[in-house]
């Protein structure tokens, strides 16, 4: 429990609400605003290159069409994601994850890479996301945080690179959170902010885990969850933190 080396403040999905929500330009504005770590999603083409990318479909953060798990590479490379943003952001890519992990590395961005596979991808985006992970950062002395909702992927992730710390991520309360985290040997419990109270906190953080929650937006919120004993909260606001104070506080 005392060697975590992850700072409180994770700048969600690369810049949080500063930029497109996991490209290079949101990285970029986490660096540029002081964060220490963020967070990223991360799924495979149809040809099995990891990119990053939040939704199964790309609708939503960019200007193509369709699912994500029948595209391959290649297929990506006109594809915009950053003007739904705004126009200064016109032209910004799907990174690959090589792309962004290596910007990580050569800024001293720490990560938490959530593996967020399309479904039916589980297995081989688990395994996947870590060999890469485990590749891009060899050599580091603080490597990515993996996680992911999908149990499934998780231990597939582990499996191929058990060295690799993971963390369960969670979006409703699960009784049996202690025996899970148990047979993943994970380090963390990455919880929605709202599923947390102290009692939860206290017995997590007693059974030897970290708590990590996302995604906190909330300057007084992110102060009573540090105060709970929560090792690391998500955030979109990365000007407030910072502006607030939060970021400074480690
Ligand atoms: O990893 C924390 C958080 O990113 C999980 O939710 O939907 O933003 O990926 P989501
Ligand atoms: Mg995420």
């Amino acid at each position: 429990m005392n060697d975590w080396p992850y700072p409180f403040l994770f700048a969600h999905r690369g810049g949080g609400r500063l930029a497109p929500e996991n490209t290079l330009a949101g990285m970029m504005k986490a660096a540029e605003y002081g964060y220490g770590a963020v967070e990223f999603d991360v799924k495979l083409t149809a040809d099995n290159v990891c990119v990053l990318l939040h939704d199964d479909t790309l609708e939503r953060t960019t200007d193509g069409h369709g699912p994500m798990a029948s595209k391959r590479f290649a297929q990506l490379q006109d594809i915009d994601a950053g003007r739904w943003k705004g126009e200064e952001f016109a032209g910004e890519p799907i990174p690959a994850f090589s792309d962004v992990g290596l910007y990580c590395v050569r800024n001293q961005l720490l990560a938490n890479v959530e593996i967020k596979p399309c479904p039916g991808r589980e297995v081989d985006t688990g395994k996947l996301v870590a060999r890469d992970a485990a590749l891009f950062w060899q050599g580091e002395a603080v490597p990515p945080l993996l996680s992911s909702f999908s149990y499934e992927a998780l231990q597939a992730a582990v499996t191929a690179a058990p060295w690799l710390p993971v963390g369960w991520l969670i979006d409703h309360w699960h009784e049996d959170w202690q025996a899970r985290l148990q047979t993943l040997e994970a380090v963390s419990l990455h919880c929605n902010h709202k599923l947390l109270t102290a009692a939860r906190v206290d017995a997590v953080r007693e059974a030897g885990y970290h708590v990590l929650a996302y995604t906190v937006n909330d300057v007084a919120r992110a102060r009573e969850l540090k105060g709970w004993g929560v090792s690391g909260v998500f955030t979109d606001e990365l000007g407030v933190m910072r502006d607030e104070g939060v970021l400074g506080e480690g």
